[in-house]
């Protein structure tokens, strides 16, 4: 019972596994080495976050393999339906790192609103020497209370970000294609429940009227060229979804032209090594790739994780 968990995994997950009685490496296989090293050790279960990769041939080499795990959300990394047709269980952990990537969302706004990533860079380089242009370059900010949010995916993280928005005095539309109305439970200081209800509309309204354009989808091609050209002048764009949900060409063109002020992103094409355009645009605030990295979040993850592979192992 050997579980390799190359990605890492909360000591609590761990723990719980090793009670049960599964042996669990946490050492990092790098990914060329991954099929030799499985087959030495025999093992049969893998868990693995973004960054490992399970494709056809580590199924297709890896016999020993009953259960390969993804502790998060996203499974673009794992060719889980052909392992399903190989007999291997693919499990992952949907819910449990909504609420983190939500507070990501919120971040992401603020700091594009009021120019944090660039202020805070400016001041650790200059801060003490030109303070006063400082304070001229970032006294043009702009609040979100009374903005409007356009969420395009309306599930389990996109309802994450609606609950906080409203909380924050924001106008809320969202675009989903197989949700047409959700209701919204906003818990404030665990005092009142206000319930709101989000109806959503055509990708073109949300499109039209937002003030920030927040993204929720499980990856593929959303907003390009087109897309931005209905946008508002001024829109701030944020992807936290997956790298290329917003084309980042087109991203470059319309931050250099005004019609997109700001953009957050914290996912890229080519990850771990983003285009160098993007990692050096001044109207970009970046993160990379920690959505889902909080503490509250891996742990909740690690103890889903742990029991669905203790709870299926045996079946
Ligand atoms: C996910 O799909 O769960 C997120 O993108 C987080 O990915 P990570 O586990 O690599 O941080």
């Amino acid at each position: 019972m050997k579980v390799l968990a190359n990605d890492g995994m909360d000591a609590i997950g761990i723990e719980m596994l090793q009670k049960s009685g599964f042996e669990v490496i946490t050492e990092k296989v790098a990914q060329e080495n991954l099929i030799d090293s499985i087959n030495e050790r025999k093992i049969e279960i893998l868990t693995v976050r973004s960054a490992t990769k399970v494709r056809k041939d580590i199924i297709d080499s890896c016999t020993s393999l009953k259960i390969i795990g993804r502790g998060g959300v996203g499974m673009d990394n794992i060719d889980a339906e052909y392992a399903r047709s190989k007999g291997i269980l693919v499990l992952n952990t949907p819910a449990a790192s909504s609420n983190s990537v939500a507070e990501l969302v919120i971040g992401s706004m603020f700091s594009m609103s009021r120019m944090l990533y660039d202020s805070n860079k400016q001041m650790h380089s200059i801060g003490a020497t030109q303070f006063d242009v400082l304070k001229k370059k970032y006294a043009k900010g702009t609040e979100v209370s009374g903005k409007t949010i356009g969420i395009v995916g309306l599930g389990r993280i996109g309802q994450a970000v609606a609950r906080m928005a409203a909380g924050l005095g924001m106008n809320i539309i969202a675009h989903d294609p197989f949700i047409k109305e959700a209701n919204i439970e906003v818990n404030v200081a665990n005092i009142t429940n206000v319930n709101i209800k989000v109806v959503t509309t055509n990708m073109d309204e949300l499109l039209k009227n937002s003030d920030f354009v927040t993204l929720h989808v499980p990856g593929g091609k959303l907003i390009g060229d087109e897309e931005i050209a209905k946008m508002k002048k001024g829109v701030c764009l944020i992807n936290i979804a997956r790298g290329g949900v917003i084309n980042e060409d087109s991203l470059i063109v319309a931050l250099n032209s005004g019609k997109v002020a700001h953009a957050a992103l914290d996912v890229f094409v080519n990850e771990p090594t983003p285009n160098l355009d993007i990692l050096s645009h001044p109207k970009i605030s970046l993160t990379p790739h920690i959505g889902a990295a909080t503490e509250e979040a891996q742990e909740r993850i690690g103890i889903e994780l742990a029991n669905l592979i203790i709870d299926n192992y045996k079946n």
